[in-house]
């Protein structure tokens, strides 16, 4: 079986477009957010666009493909164990689309222009297709499983940076306060000397999506979802680079610690990492 096309119906056009009608509803929502509601901790926000925006892509998407299985954030109980609770229960599914409806609320909220949304889609367990669309920039990432990764048509490749004193890498700091947060602290202390600098943008999807594009070297954080992720760590491989846990093991979808490099200060920058964990703050 071709997994990309299901009849004439490319899953890759459908997360195109989707992806791109949502974050044009996104973009015409900013600064115009009548409510925000905390759920996990109170740093954990979610908007009236956020589930309008997850409405719409799994309409979009369940109109053209009525059989396949749709995971997003919003339909998820808040929290790390729900989330994981969520994925093990669609585990089983052959196509699976992987949804952010909007990665980055707390920057929606704040009007501070870096956010996404990422539509990912795996086939059996493997992410086949990865879009993240960045609606303030207007810039489309896309790649396919064995194609290639592309923005707006243009390949896209892993920076060629190979020492970490030269590398501009990013972190991000999860709602988690007390589980995620204080690992990636311990991280952020023992990478901060190290690297050329950290830049923390808040959302994790575009993130990768710059480790793709080689405006960042790497990228982790502590404590992600698979919505998260699973667009962009197909974006960063499809570019070239590399995706692990921070403990260096292999991606797959459940991965919640992600580590992305260009490849060459991958094992640095784990190594690092491991470390730090290790250490007191
Ligand atoms: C968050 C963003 C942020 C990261 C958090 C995520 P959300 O997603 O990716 O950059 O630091 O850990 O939860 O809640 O804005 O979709
Ligand atoms: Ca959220
Ligand atoms: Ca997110
Ligand atoms: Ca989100």
């Amino acid at each position: 079986q071709e997994p990309f096309v299901v009849g004439s119906k490319s899953f890759t056009a459908v997360a195109i477009n989707t992806a791109a009608k949502a974050g044009e509803w996104i973009k015409s929502k900013l600064g115009d957010i009548n409510r925000v509601d905390t759920k996990y901790s109170s740093h954990d926000l979610v908007t009236e666009v956020d589930k309008g925006s997850e409405k719409l892509i799994r309409n979009l998407i369940m109109t053209h493909f009525p059989d396949h299985s749709f995971l997003g954030e919003e339909g998820v109980e808040p929290g790390p164990e729900a989330s994981s609770k969520a994925l093990k229960e669609v585990s089983d599914a052959e196509y699976l689309w992987i949804v952010d409806p909007i990665d980055g609320t707390t920057n929606f909220v704040h009007g501070f222009p870096f956010f996404s949304v990422s539509i990912a889609l795996a086939y059996k367990g493997e992410i086949i297709v990865g879009v993240v669309y960045d609606p303030a920039r207007d810039e489309l990432f896309v790649a396919e499983k064995g194609k290639g990764a592309y923005m707006h048509g243009k390949k896209t490749t892993v920076s060629l940076d190979s020492k970490l004193s030269e590398s501009l890498v990013a972190t991000g700091f999860p709602a988690d306060r007390n589980g995620a947060l204080p690992i990636n602290l311990k991280g952020t202390l023992a990478l901060a000397p190290k690297v050329r600098n950290l830049r923390s943008g808040g959302s994790a999807a575009l993130h990768l999506a710059y480790v793709a594009a080689g405006r960042l070297s790497g990228f982790w954080e502590i404590g992600l979802s698979a919505w998260d992720i699973a667009a962009g760590a197909l974006l960063v491989q499809e570019s070239g680079g590399k995706v692990t846990d921070t403990a260096g093991k292999p991606f797959h979808l459940a991965v919640r610690n992600v580590l992305a490099t260009n490849g060459q200060i991958h094992d640095e920058l784990q190594q690092k990492l491991v470390e730090a964990e290790a250490t007191g703050l």
